[in-house]
């Protein structure tokens, strides 16, 4: 794991999520009442970029077909997709966001 600072705090939309280049990954950031979640910027589905997804609480929204993933765990709900999302520690240091990606 290596930790990249990924953002400003301030870059994040309340409710909203904004996707990062990072590691070689795109990396998703995601804010809401929740918390602050890390994930890839990739539906398990058929691969579609999750940025511009709804959020609501600890879930995001597929904006392609709509499945349900579970931001701490990066589990799917529904039945289009069984496979996870990846999810990444992340952290809030002062004003900046700090995700753990893998090496
Ligand atoms: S591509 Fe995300 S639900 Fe189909």
């Amino acid at each position: 794991m290596a930790r990249h600072r990924v953002a400003a705090l301030a870059e994040l939309p309340e409710n909203g999520n904004k996707a990062f280049d990072a590691g070689g990954a795109s990396v998703l950031l995601c804010r809401s009442a929740a918390g602050i979640f890390a994930v890839e910027n990739r539906c398990s589905h058929q691969l579609a970029g999750l940025e511009g997804g709804k959020v609501k609480g600890p879930h995001i929204f597929c904006p392609l077909h709509g499945v349900r993933f579970d931001l701490r765990t990066g589990a799917p709900n529904g039945t289009l997709t069984k496979k996870p999302i990846a999810v990444y520690p992340v952290s809030v240091e002062g004003d900046e966001v700090i995700v753990d990606l893998p090496d």
